[in-house]
């Protein structure tokens, strides 16, 4: 994810997705550059092309894949290729390159082209591109009717009461028939006999060979990840350790976690820091009161915000209670909010226009559409690792690619996966560990696993040394991910750090030490010292009046 945002529009069109693979056996050895289509890029500064390389690297007999391409040429005295992924898994790489160009180019100091792909399993153009499993959104919405997939898990106080626990555990065995369901109709679906060729060793491969078209076999690979694009990162220095250039990943989602666990049950070990963003949220609303912040009261502090909160959370738990077709459960408002921590640039018009209307329909004064559920589907509200949004026929891109690299099916049940989720409210996030992620909940229950996965190990030594970049706070990619990664790395990573809250460094708040110290190291190969910290930029409002430095200086210890 990056950051990022999903682009729904470009979910819809499906064309591509049924043309079959060329049978040539073949790769590419140059990409013919030519104008994007302009229904995904209207910059017209951006190129776009293919290249053609093999489904299986094992087994070339299996047929080609391809890759849909985007290049932001240099600006200055071109150097070479950076290339570029986004993350999600799925995540909509040519609405990204559209929108973040400038952004790009100025992290690598405008010296290289900025090159990106549609990895296998994403888009409408790269074959295969998105995975789905429902003939549309009815059929979604009917399959799951009244399922915790459409109306969130009810609790409150991590569960406290027995009850929860209770109603949770019982519709274990229909969720994992769901979900074990789901699987084999995505493997009976047009994508499905593709499944097994998505994956992120693949795509390490893919980056590689494009590298090679571009650039030749012998030259340094530089490489900007993001959020999931740190797991393509990650596995692509330990892949192919003597191509190292210039990396930097930004966003770390623990590659030994992901090689090594599965992450059904250990999801909630992401969210160790998202409760201390939501107190960052609460703090920003009544640092600047009222006039900035709708949830505020004169003279509110960041608990008195937190118990309308909290008020607001267990109204909606009782309405759910006594009509089952309450219109905004609490268990919505957890799944729903958490993504809205990415984004602190966002967290005004969050608590000036979203809240409201939550509060207004919780209390049955304003219908159930609220803004909330509409603005994740904006294409240029920021999302990252994973968000679904009920608009068109679901994408399974992200369970499609995440699944294909877990580890063996090990016999976990959806009763397991629960009490992951309940251990997690209670150790890790009281505000969020009930939402339900359903992308990260169903590998346990997918049928297919990649032909190549890479599971470690993720300390060899590399050709050059890299930047691992992280948020203090980061919702669902921890410092303790980043820090993680770069230990096992030893001198050949340097950490560096945004004291600040959201979803990368790149782009959870604005920081020009973080955009500079990114182009020092792309142009002038200069590396930051370990463990330096960026602050966020002094002039950055989170709320009116308020920086993320008054924010750090006032956030309330203890539980939420
Ligand atoms: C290009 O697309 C972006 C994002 O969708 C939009 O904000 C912008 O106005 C568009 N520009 C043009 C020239 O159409
Ligand atoms: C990008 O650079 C290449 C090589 O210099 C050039 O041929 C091409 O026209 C440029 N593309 C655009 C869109 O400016
Ligand atoms: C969902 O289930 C309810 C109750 O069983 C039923 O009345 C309703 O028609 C169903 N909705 C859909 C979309 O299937
Ligand atoms: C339950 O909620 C639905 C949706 O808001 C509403 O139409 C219905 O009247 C409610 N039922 C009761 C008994 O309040
Ligand atoms: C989120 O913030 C960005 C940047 O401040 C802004 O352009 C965008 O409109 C916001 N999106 C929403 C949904 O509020
Ligand atoms: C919310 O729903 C009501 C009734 O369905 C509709 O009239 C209204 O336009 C909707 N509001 C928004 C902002 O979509
Ligand atoms: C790279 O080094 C040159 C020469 O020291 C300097 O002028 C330039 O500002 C540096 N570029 C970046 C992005 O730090």
């Amino acid at each position: 994810m990056m950051k990022i945002h999903q682009i729904g529009f470009i979910f819809c069109i499906l064309a591509s997705r049924v043309v079959a693979v060329t049978s040539s056996h073949h790769s590419d050895t140059q990409v013919q550059w030519g104008t994007c289509d302009p229904s995904l890029v209207n910059d017209t500064s951006l190129s776009c092309g293919f290249l053609n390389v093999p489904l299986d690297y094992q087994d070339p007999s299996v047929g080609n894949a391809r890759l849909a391409m985007i290049k932001a040429n240099a600006t200055g005295e071109r150097r070479g290729t950076v290339l570029f992924n986004p993350g999600g898994p799925g995540e909509a790489t040519f609405a990204v390159v559209n929108q973040y160009k400038e952004l790009l180019l100025e992290v690598t100091g405008g010296a290289y082209d900025i090159v990106s792909w549609d990895p296998r399993g994403v888009g409408k153009l790269t074959i295969p591109g998105d995975t789905f499993c429902f003939d549309g959104i009815e059929e979604y919405i009917e399959f799951f009717n009244g399922t915790i997939e459409l109306k969130g898990i009810e609790e409150i106080g991590d569960f406290s009461d027995p009850a929860d626990v209770d109603a949770l555990l019982a519709q274990a065995p229909e969720m994992q028939k769901k979900y074990e369901d789901i699987g084999n109709k995505c493997l009976r679906g047009s994508n499905g006999k593709f499944l097994r060729y998505m994956g992120t060793a693949a795509t390490v491969r893919d980056m590689v060979s494009i590298a090679n078209v571009l650039e030749g076999p012998d030259v340094p690979i530089n490489y900007l990840g993001i959020s999931f694009g740190t797991v393509i990162g990650a596995s692509f220095v330990n892949m192919f350790p003597e191509r190292v250039g210039k990396v930097i990943i930004d966003g770390v989602l623990d590659p030994v976690l992901l090689a090594t666990k599965e992450i059904s049950t250990h999801f909630w070990h992401q969210l160790v820091s998202v409760d201390t963003i939501y107190k960052a949220l609460i703090t920003g609303c009544a640092l600047t009161g009222p006039t900035g912040c709708a949830a505020a009261s004169e003279g509110d502090g960041a608990l008195d915000i937190d118990a309308k909160v909290q008020a607001l959370l267990r109204t909606a738990y009782e309405a759910a209670k006594v009509n089952t077709s309450a219109p905004l459960t609490s268990g919505l408002i957890r799944t729903q909010s958490f993504f809205q921590m990415y984004t602190p640039p966002n967290w005004s018009s969050l608590m000036n226009e979203a809240y409201p209307e939550a509060v207004q329909i919780i209390k049955g004064e304003a219908p159930g559409n609220l803004s909330l559920n509409r603005k994740s589907s904006d294409p240029t509200s920021r999302s990252s690792l994973m968000r679904r949004v009920l608009r068109d026929s679901p994408s399974y891109s992200a369970p499609a690619i995440l699944c294909a690299d877990s580890v063996d099916l090990q016999g976990t049940t959806m009763a397991d996966v629960f009490n992951g989720i309940i251990e997690g409210t209670r150790k890790a996030s009281h505000m969020f560990g009930a939402g339900w992620y359903a992308e990260f909940y169903q590998c346990s229950f997918w049928p297919v696993r990649s032909v190549e996965r890479y599971q470690g190990p993720f300390n060899k030594k590399l050709a050059n040394k890299i930047i691992v970049g992280s948020n203090t706070y980061d919702p669902i990619t921890t410092l303790a991910g980043a820090q993680k990664l770069t230990s096992l790395l030893g001198e050949d990573a340097v950490l560096v750090r945004l004291n600040g809250f959201g979803h990368t460094a790149i782009v959870g708040e604005p920081s020009a030490c973080i955009r500079q110290t990114y182009s020092a190291y792309f142009t002038n190969g200069t590396l930051p010292a370990h463990n330096t910290v960026c602050e966020v930029d002094a002039d950055f409002e989170v709320f009116a009046g308020v920086y993320t430095g008054d924010i750090l200086a006032h956030l309330p210890g203890g539980d939420i």
